[in-house]
């Protein structure tokens, strides 16, 4: 994760903002800032990571996925760069675009990959420099949003890791999340090209919430429902980190032990596709994943996407 901590007391002096409403609204102390750094950079570490974590070596990978709401170019996209400085010379390699639901989406076209026999190691990997489309004077973004990446490699095995996925998205809702790649213009008129003066995002926030209200449960239901289990039987809701409140909620719905739903958005905000995959690494890290232990994940944000999956570590 890039080391610049940009916390609410600083945030206090850029916007009219404060801690109180921050916490309070969305369980945000502080977010990651990435400084001159690209998403491929992060992207790159956070892989190189991950696979010495793995103990692989970068020339076992069949399949590099990043899923990114914020790639560096058009084209080469973000994974064929990592694959090229990885040097992971027999992997494909393409970015998913699917916002904050982007890691989610992305275990599910891992797994498929792996169980269609097309891959039989794959390197997913979630990266965003969000700060370069957030507005450091709109206080309704700058306070949600921040940077950073986080890796995971998935393996053919004889054990099945992913039990049951449920992806979905709902384009009609698309303009409650939007920042623009380029104007729409006719190339051939007279005069200079437009400069796009949309790069910002810009979120409906309350009806994202009211969109999560819905989708997170459905994706929820639906991936126990697919496999015969209750939520009382699943170790672990690891959710997007968008909103304290979210967390809450399913925690609420489901009447689930609070421990049991992983909760890191007061240290990095909310980190889009990112934010599932940071938080699995951290748990692992803190020995709080056990092997045998059953985890839902979900995401849900721009699109607007929404999906869950339910694995077995
Ligand atoms: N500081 C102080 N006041 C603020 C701030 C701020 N940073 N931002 C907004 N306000 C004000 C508003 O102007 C409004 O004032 P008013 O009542 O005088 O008009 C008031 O606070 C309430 O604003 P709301 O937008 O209604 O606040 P809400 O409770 O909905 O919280 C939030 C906003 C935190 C953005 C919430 O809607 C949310 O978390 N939405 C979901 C976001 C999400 O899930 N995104 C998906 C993923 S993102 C992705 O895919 C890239």
């Amino acid at each position: 994760m890039p080391d610049l901590k940009l916390t609410n007391e600083m945030l206090e002096s850029m916007v009219d903002t404060n801690d109180e409403w921050i916490v309070k609204r969305t369980g945000i102390r502080e977010r990651r800032i990435a400084q001159n750094t690209a998403t491929w950079e992060l992207a790159l570490e956070a892989g190189r990571r991950a696979l010495e974590d793995a103990a692989l070596d970068a020339s076992e990978l069949d399949l590099i996925i990043v899923g990114t709401a914020t790639p560096d170019f058009f084209t080469p996209s973000v994974s064929c760069m990592v694959q090229g400085k990885l040097g992971a010379s027999k992997a494909m390699a393409f970015d998913l675009s699917a916002a904050c639901s982007g890691f989610v989406y992305s275990v599910d076209v891992a797994d498929s990959f792996i169980r269609a026999g097309k891959a039989k190691t794959v390197l997913v990997i979630c990266a965003e420099t969000l700060s370069r489309i957030i507005d450091y004077t709109d206080r309704s973004t700058c306070v949600i949003f921040g940077d950073g990446a986080a890796a995971a490699v998935f393996q053919a095995s004889e054990q099945e890791g992913v039990l049951t996925t449920y992806m979905r998205a709902n384009g009609t809702l698309g303009e409650c999340l939007k920042a623009q790649c380029l104007p729409v213009e006719d190339p051939l008129a007279q005069g200079p090209r437009a400069v796009c003066d949309h790069r910002f995002l810009k979120m409906a926030g309350s009806d994202v919430f009211r969109f999560t209200a819905s989708a997170v449960p459905e994706a929820i239901d639906a991936v126990l429902h697919q496999a015969n289990m209750t939520a009382d039987q699943i170790d672990w809701f690891v959710l997007h980190q968008a909103n304290v409140r979210i967390l809450q909620m399913v925690t609420t719905r489901y009447g689930l032990d609070p421990k049991k739903v992983y909760v890191n958005i007061d240290r990095y905000g909310n980190t889009s596709g990112v934010s599932v995959a940071l938080c699995l690494d951290e748990m692992r890290k803190n020995g709080q994943l056990k092997a045998g232990q059953h985890i839902v994940i979900s995401g849900f944000g721009g699109g607007l996407t929404y999906g869950a999956a339910l694995i077995r570590i």
